[in-house]
């Protein structure tokens, strides 16, 4: 028998109960890998606020370490108001930068979509249905990584800095990830830029079409970021995959959130020349955190992505895709995406979880019949 091991990171805030909530889903997926040949076991690692509070470093070395070793990685959120005093790179966030950059994951899949009942908090109503998109985001290059970055002087003369540097070899690659998607969705791409004042979007344009001859199959176009932000709401179902740069990306994706209604249902997968590190796009949320109110969606579809690309399961990431499917269509609502509806229920992060597991088990066979859990 095969075996794989995945590093679990929970993090801070909701971060630990939304990566529960995924466990329990994994738990029932390790019988199915199983009978598949694949004995899959996993070990918990503290990183940011979480390793912080132990007296550790954001990303502690142990915690590093097992990551690089594992076949794929679940995070589940880092960062909490505590630490909101101390320089960014000591900040919980910085964990995350670090990992990503150590994981050479410098592709971050961010796929959304407005069908069924996804959308029904979407200020956008009818126009959101029909959204069906992937972000690719570039996420180990830009302003998040470009040196020099740092702070001089004293007050009132303060100043600061962060550079944002891109090189050709880190956009091809980004772009060839970005191509090979589109040929997999609609072979529609939208690359996004600011190209009309940042020389690094020059670049990031000219290399894009340079990649473009190798698949002239897929149509290409390139948007400014600023009317992106603004064809997003305006026409959201008009994408297919979008490719940006890391801070673009990062700001583009919160946008795609508003727009499907809640960020908490939004999966991510990194990925690059090694392992992936799959996490789900909300933040840790602390004003919710400890509640039982965080919905697990996003955790538990970043699982279904590591199925995919980390474990050549992409028939168990539809089952638990349809698991998730199928617990909407039972009404059941976490308050994020709750619209007060007749036959919604509102529900807890647990309780969430604990139906998609179950509709997961029935699908695959191995579970007590739902009809007894939800009669
Ligand atoms: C995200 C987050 C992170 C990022 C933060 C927490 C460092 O906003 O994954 O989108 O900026 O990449
Ligand atoms: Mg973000």
């Amino acid at each position: 028998m095969r075996r794989c091991e995945l590093a679990i990171l929970p993090g801070d805030g909701i971060g630990p109960e939304v990566t529960a909530a995924a466990l329990e889903v994994l738990g029932v997926l390790a019988g199915e890998l199983a009978r598949g040949g694949l004995e899959i076991a996993w070990t918990c690692h503290p990183v940011g606020g979480a390793a912080l509070a132990q007296g550790l470093p954001p990303l502690p070395e142990e915690t590093l370490r097992a990551a690089l070793a594992a076949d794929g990685v679940l995070l589940g959120a880092v960062g909490a108001p505590q630490w909101d005093h101390l320089p960014p790179a000591e900040r919980p966030e910085s964990a995350l930068i670090a990992l990503r950059e150590a994981m050479g994951v410098y592709a971050n899949l961010r796929p959304a979509s407005g069908r069924g009942a996804l959308g029904g908090r979407s200020p956008l109503r009818g126009e959101v249905a029909g959204l069906d998109l992937l972000l690719v985001r570039e996420l180990t290059g830009g302003l998040y990584y470009g040196r020099p970055r740092g702070r001089e002087g004293v007050r009132p003369g303060r100043r600061a800095v962060d550079t944002m540097a891109y090189g050709e070899d880190e956009i091809r690659r980004v772009a060839h990830v970005a191509f090979r998607a589109a040929r997999r969705r609609r072979r529609r791409l939208t690359s996004v830029d600011k190209r009309n004042v940042l020389e690094t979007s020059a670049l990031w344009r000219e290399v894009v079409d340079d990649v473009h001859e190798e698949y002239p199959d897929v149509r290409l176009e390139h948007q400014l970021v600023d009317s992106m932000a603004l064809r997003l709401v305006a026409s959201p179902a008009s994408f297919d995959v979008v490719l940006a740069e890391n801070m673009f990306g990062d700001i583009l994706s919160d946008e795609i959130g508003g727009i499907v209604g809640s960020l908490g249902v939004l999966p991510s997968a990194s990925v690059g020349d090694g392992r992936g590190l799959y996490e789900p796009v909300h933040g840790s949320a602390p004003d919710i955190a400890g509640q039982d109110a965080a919905n697990p969606l996003g955790a538990i579809l970043s699982l279904a992505l590591c199925c995919e690309l980390s474990l050549d399961r992409p028939d168990l990431a539809r089952r638990v895709e349809e698991a998730v499917e199928g617990a909407l269509a039972l009404g059941l609502r976490t308050a994020d995406i709750a619209t007060g509806r007749r036959g919604e229920r509102l529900c807890g992060t647990r309780e969430m979880a604990g139906a998609v597991a179950a509709l997961l088990a029935d699908r695959l066979g191995s579970g007590a019949a739902l009809g007894e859990i939800y009669a």
